[in-house]
């Protein structure tokens, strides 16, 4: 079940990621009605299995045609009202990326920031919540600019202690299916995802799992949803009615990609299920991480503790440029991606190891730091012998 055979190079940037070709058969399936049982069969088993990957027993799972940032406008048309205050805990391009959103549809926006590559802690979000109520506070998983992976958990802890009636909405963009989530145990109201990155699936897919606590905030506004496509309350009964495997049309959904999400997630979730897809992503990035560390090199994230496991941002050395580095990476058959902090795009590449990557035996990880090491040393990046070329062993 690898990808195609083709000599192009590997993607192997933070999404879109490399496909399994099973993936990308059920992509590629003939034109089919958005009513046809086998559709209607496919998006109720995804629906199903959304819920599985994020652990919720009940939380309701939107699958809708869209980027992930469409998550973004779903959360803030449907939870918020005018005037409302959001904590935004802002680790990079995303989390100031989702700020924005969130005031355009009024909300006052508090951005809690954290230094490049470091995230706040629980004493800073602490103070924060008691000097105000907020509707809303948002933690990206992984805030896909730096590699930073945000303390959800600890988050979502904090809150029920602090501020209970506050709904924690978790940016997963890059994080859903490759780092620990468990929803209902740790009292997450709302996921944002998309099937391109840990998923495994081609673009196209907004996804957003809210709780029953999310969706009565959604029951109770004084004020109508201030969007169209995006009102929940639309799209409620759709959901619902394919989960009972019966056909209800508001706006088309994108039949090919649901297919292929479904494929996706019936091979993510056999043998092992999700403790297995975790322990994946967390070797697998030890090993890139040990592999980095091997170039002499640092990682944008400052400590293991606030790393994620779904990608990896690595500081260029001095007098090397993300530009210089990119072309001969590709030319060892490797897409990575450059920075894209403002001001740093230049100073730092971006490795993403999630998905088949790392959960299937495919040898992507050796392709990659096979090739960034002697792209570095072709950039006159000397690296020790030992820990040059070879890869690091598989942990
Ligand atoms: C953390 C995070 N949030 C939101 C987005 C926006 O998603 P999209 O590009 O699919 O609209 C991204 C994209 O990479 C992301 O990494």
């Amino acid at each position: 079940m690898s990808s195609d055979n083709s000599s192009r190079p590997l993607c192997l940037i933070p999404g879109p990621v490399e496909m399994t070709s099973t993936v990308l058969q059920a992509h590629s399936t003939p034109a089919t009605a958005h009513t046809d049982p086998k559709f209607v069969e496919a998006f109720g088993q995804v629906i199903e299995k959304l819920r599985t990957v994020v652990d919720t027993k009940t939380a309701q799972p939107f699958v809708i045609a869209g980027s992930g940032t469409l998550g973004w406008d779903q959360t803030a048309a449907n939870l918020l009202e005018a005037g409302d205050s959001v904590l935004v805990l802002s680790n990079g391009y995303f989390g100031e990326g989702l700020a924005d959103c969130m005031e355009t549809y009024g909300a006052q926006v508090t951005r809690l920031r954290a230094e490049a590559g470091n995230r706040q802690t629980l004493d800073e979000i602490r103070q924060a919540l008691q000097q105000k109520t907020y509707k809303l506070v948002t933690v990206s998983q992984v805030d896909t600019s730096t590699g930073v992976l945000g303390d959800v958990q600890g988050v979502a802890e904090l809150v029920r202690d602090v501020s209970p009636t506050t709904l924690v909405v978790v940016d997963g963009v890059c994080a859903t299916a490759a780092e620990r989530l468990y929803f209902d145990a740790w009292g997450v109201d709302v996921v944002i995802t998309a099937s391109q990155k840990a998923l495994g699936c081609p673009p196209g897919i907004s996804i957003v799992v809210a709780s029953q606590k999310a969706l009565k905030v959604l029951s109770e506004r004084k004020t109508p949803v201030p969007a169209y496509y995006v009102n929940w309350n639309r799209w409620l009964p759709i959901m619902r009615s394919y989960e009972d495997r019966a056909v209800k049309y508001f706006a088309t959904p994108c039949v090919q990609t649901i297919f292929a999400l479904h494929t996706a997630l019936g091979e993510l979730l056999a043998d092992g299920g999700m403790e297995r897809v975790f322990a994946a992503h967390e070797s697998t990035s030890k090993r890139v991480k040990a592999a980095v560390a091997s170039w002499g090199l640092k990682t944008v994230a400052v400590a293991p503790e606030v790393s994620a496991t779904a990608m990896t941002a690595v500081w260029l050395p001095e007098g090397i440029q993300a530009a210089d580095l990119l072309p001969k990476l590709k030319a060892r058959g490797v897409v990575a991606a450059g920075g894209i902090l403002a001001g740093q795009a230049q100073r730092y590449f971006r490795l993403g190891h999630m998905g088949i990557t790392a959960t299937q035996d495919n040898g992507y990880v050796d392709v990659m730091l096979k090739a960034a090491a002697e792209a570095l040393e072709e950039c006159g990046h000397a690296i020790a012998p030992a820990s040059g070329r070879a890869s690091p062993p598989r942990l």
